[in-house]
């Protein structure tokens, strides 16, 4: 079987493909390897791949073979490019279309809305006018646990409402179901979307709170805790995630012919929605203490309001995933953690390096209090009472 998965030098897009290279399949990983966030880390994952200084490439869109695995290659590409895209189709003939590659982040999209509009919304019509033009057997996308948007019924079940989005970020992810959907239907392309909660762990991203928390406590700086602490997330551990794409690569949506016009998430066209998420939302002080028992530190709290765009509490039903590929997420936060940690224990050496991240993500994410445009109408009615 041949994959195109996209991100691959991102944080999900390098576990999936380093798991689905390791047992055998034949890959191709494309990135456009943009510097939302600090490149070492994508050039880090790469590199992991077997595509050791990848940094000193020249501006082509080559294919290159890994080092590490001979059934592994990768292509430096922006997904926006349509023609360059439709041109690897039609060279490689995929099987499956794993799409992971995407603006991501809720903050960025705050000040940056054309990013999301770019990537997430232009870039992947072009995947889904490549697979038109090339037909894959599945075409399996992100979405995000965002879509819920300020739905207060948790847990938060693919039946449920995801038309009322809390930033432009959710907007482009609830848009890629609904681009996805016209596409089965239209083209009979099978399409699942996989809305992720609040993945963690290895090789994560730098630009998320717990990230953010790991890098201030071993720096004796303070966290910013939003919402004041009362904030729930359900914390997903990234083995969790990658185990739950690669059983839906299999499950082909066939539609559900006797839809009843209503239900979310099933459609008599060949397309599926399904959360994936641990189903236990945990604290965030909780979350952060566990933080600090493993980093052996103590965080110094700084409390702070909700953040615009940001939604109280997350929780996913998880029952659709586990009917239908007798598998859902297990690894406990504790544990999930403790893989996080000694990762990064590993990654960050020193002092330094943890400083240089730092100065990157103030420049990009701003420091607290920079984002100011609240909405106008009075968010305690969406409060989190619910768990
Ligand atoms: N990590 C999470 O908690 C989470 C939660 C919900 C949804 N998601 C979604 O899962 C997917 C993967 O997320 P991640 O955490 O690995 O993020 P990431 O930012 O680490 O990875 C995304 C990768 O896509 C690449 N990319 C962005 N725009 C591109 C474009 N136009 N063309 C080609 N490459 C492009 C980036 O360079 C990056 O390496 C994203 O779609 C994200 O929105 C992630």
């Amino acid at each position: 079987m041949k994959l195109l998965v996209t991100g691959t030098a991102g944080f999900i897009g390098y576990h999936l493909a380093k798991r689905l290279a390791a047992a055998g399949e034949d890959i191709v990983g494309l990135d456009s390897i943009n510097d939302y966030y600090d490149v070492r880390l994508k050039y880090g994952r790469l590199a992991e791949l077997g595509f050791a200084g990848a940094e000193q490439w020249p501006e082509d869109s080559a294919l290159r073979q890994s080092a590490a695995y001979p059934n592994l290659r990768f292509i430096k590409m922006n997904l926006e490019d349509a023609a360059a895209l439709k041109a690897l189709f039609a060279a490689e003939h995929f099987d499956v279309v794993i799409n992971l590659a995407a603006q991501a982040g809720v903050r960025y999209s705050l000040t940056n809305p054309d990013v999301y509009i770019a990537s997430n919304i232009q870039g992947f019509l072009n995947v889904l006018e490549a697979v038109r033009a090339y037909p894959v057997r599945h075409l399996v996308y992100a979405s995000s646990s965002s879509v819920y948007g300020i739905n207060t019924i948790q847990p938060f079940s693919e039946s449920g409402a995801a038309d009322h989005p809390a930033s432009l970020y959710a907007v482009s992810k609830r848009s890629n179901e609904l681009m996805a959907h016209s596409y089965s239907h239209l083209y009979g392309i099978p399409t699942t979307g996989l809305r992720f909660f609040t993945v963690y762990g290895p090789w994560g991203r730098p630009d998320m709170a717990y990230f953010l928390f790991a890098q201030a406590i071993m720096e004796g700086r303070p966290i910013d805790v939003f919402n004041h602490g009362d904030m729930r997330r359900d914390f997903t551990c990234i083995d969790d995630i990658i185990e739950g794409i690669v059983r839906i690569i299999g499950l082909i949506p066939s539609g559900v012919p006797q839809w009843d016009s209503i239900q979310s998430g099933i459609s008599p066209a060949p397309a599926r929605v399904y959360n994936i998420g641990n189903g236990k939302p945990v604290r965030l002080l909780d979350f952060i203490q566990a933080l600090e028992t493993e980093l052996g530190r103590e965080a110094k709290k700084n409390m702070l309001p909700m953040q615009a765009g940001d939604v109280p509490a997350t929780w996913a039903d998880c029952t659709a995933l586990e009917r239908d590929t007798g598998y859902r997420p297990r690894i406990e936060v504790r544990e999930g953690i403790k893989r996080f940690v000694e990762w990064y224990r590993g990654y960050y050496k020193n002092e330094e390096s943890y400083t240089k991240n730092e100065k990157i993500d103030i420049e990009r994410f701003g420091a607290p209090g920079i984002i100011k445009n609240e909405p106008a109408y009075d968010k305690q009615k969406f409060p989190d009472g619910r768990m």
